[in-house]
């Protein structure tokens, strides 16, 4: 594909994300939490860091993947990263394809380092990539973990998608094998089965981000980019994140799990890491948030946003985030026969 192409589908993808974001009632408003009225610990006893093995995150939020490769996404990405930078949050940048095809392109995605030196950074491939591309897009970020994209339904939904799916396994387990930061395999938006979990684990892969249904859909945004517009059919395509969170409760692998996909305030983010999550990534909202209010207003909310997840953790008795893990939840009434129906078949694996 040439290079104006990809830039100008960069742009459409940005534009589409942000008049398409889903905002009706989700899978996380069918969850409830179990309040707690006699609290044991005080507000400023909360520490919510993610630790996992390869990194630390002060707060369990980060940004999650999408730009880089046209100039509305160096702008887009170096605002990003002056917010991860002003919250201390980690951030990915969108797919560093077109950086790896062209040099100019670099400075889109480079722009997140220089803005944001010391901060925990991803860089993003797709899962064709091979290991030798992988390697630069890490080193031109010096990024901290390479999330590695499947996003299966957006290439066979985009008009000029790439539909070879045959050796993305292998590929991702040779180009694990081949760097030194932990992969992250990633979801955009469709979520994960357990079936799907198990077999990355299998692979050895430490890391899965499960992006689920319920924010940026790509369904609709590919399905929109089709001059017939023809597969509407699959807006509703995949799991919620809510529903890929209990695959993997009902999977119990020994996986880190990062959950991302509509989450939309402090209280989504909370319920993520009640149900399994250990941080809670946002893409879509963020990048509304930010192209309505600008960067300074988006600093001040998402202070809040951290700040506000201590106050629910609070509500729940919660000091760490392993105490959320214990907190008690009541699932819908279709929520929970997906869960009976799924536990039939799931079969844990530890
Ligand atoms: C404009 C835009 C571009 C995106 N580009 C990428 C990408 O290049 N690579 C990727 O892994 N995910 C990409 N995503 C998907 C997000 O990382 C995330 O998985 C998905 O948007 C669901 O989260 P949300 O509902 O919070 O937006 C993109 C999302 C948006 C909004």
């Amino acid at each position: 594909m040439d290079d104006s192409l990809r830039s100008r589908r960069k742009n459409e993808h940005i534009q589409l994300a942000l008049d398409t974001y889903q905002t009706a009632g989700t899978d996380f408003d069918k969850v409830q939490l179990i309040h707690q009225s006699i609290p044991s610990i005080n507000k400023n006893q909360i520490d919510l860091s993610a630790r996992f093995p390869h990194f630390t995150f002060k707060y369990p939020l980060y940004i999650n993947a999408m730009t880089g490769g046209s100039e509305r996404a160096t702008e887009i990405n170096k605002q990003l990263a002056q917010i991860a930078k002003a919250c201390e949050i980690p951030m990915a940048v969108g797919s560093t394809h077109s950086a790896l095809k062209d040099p100019n392109a670099a400075s889109s995605f480079t722009i997140v380092r220089d803005a944001h030196p010391d901060g925990i950074i991803f860089s993003n491939v797709g899962a064709d990539i091979p290991y030798e591309k992988a390697k630069k897009s890490i080193e031109l970020l010096n990024a901290d973990a390479l999330q590695i994209h499947v996003n299966a339904p957006q290439e066979l939904i985009m008009p000029e998608g790439d539909t070879q799916f045959e050796n993305w396994l292998t590929n991702i387990q040779e180009i694990q094998e081949n760097i030194d930061v932990p992969v992250i395999i990633k979801e955009v938006g469709f979520g994960m089965s357990a079936e799907t979990i198990q077999k990355i684990k299998d692979i050895g892969i430490q890391y899965v981000d499960i992006s689920g249904r319920g924010g940026t859909n790509f369904a609709i945004i590919e399905n929109e980019r089709r001059p017939l517009k023809d597969m509407a059919f699959l807006n509703q395509w995949g799991q919620s994140t809510i529903q890929s969170l209990l695959e993997a409760k009902l999977l119990n692998a020994d996986i880190n799990i990062l959950a991302s996909g509509g989450v939309k305030n402090p209280l989504d983010a909370i319920k993520a890491l009640v149900l399994g999550a250990q941080a809670v990534g946002l893409s879509g909202y963020i990048l509304k948030y930010l192209e309505e209010s600008g960067v300074d207003e988006t600093i001040e909310h998402m202070k809040q946003f951290i700040e506000q997840m201590h106050v629910i953790a609070n509500l729940l008795n919660a000091s760490q985030l392993s105490d959320l893990k214990s907190v008690g939840y009541v699932l819908s009434p279709d929520l929970q026969t997906y869960v009976d129906q799924r536990s039939k078949v799931i079969h844990r694996s530890n």
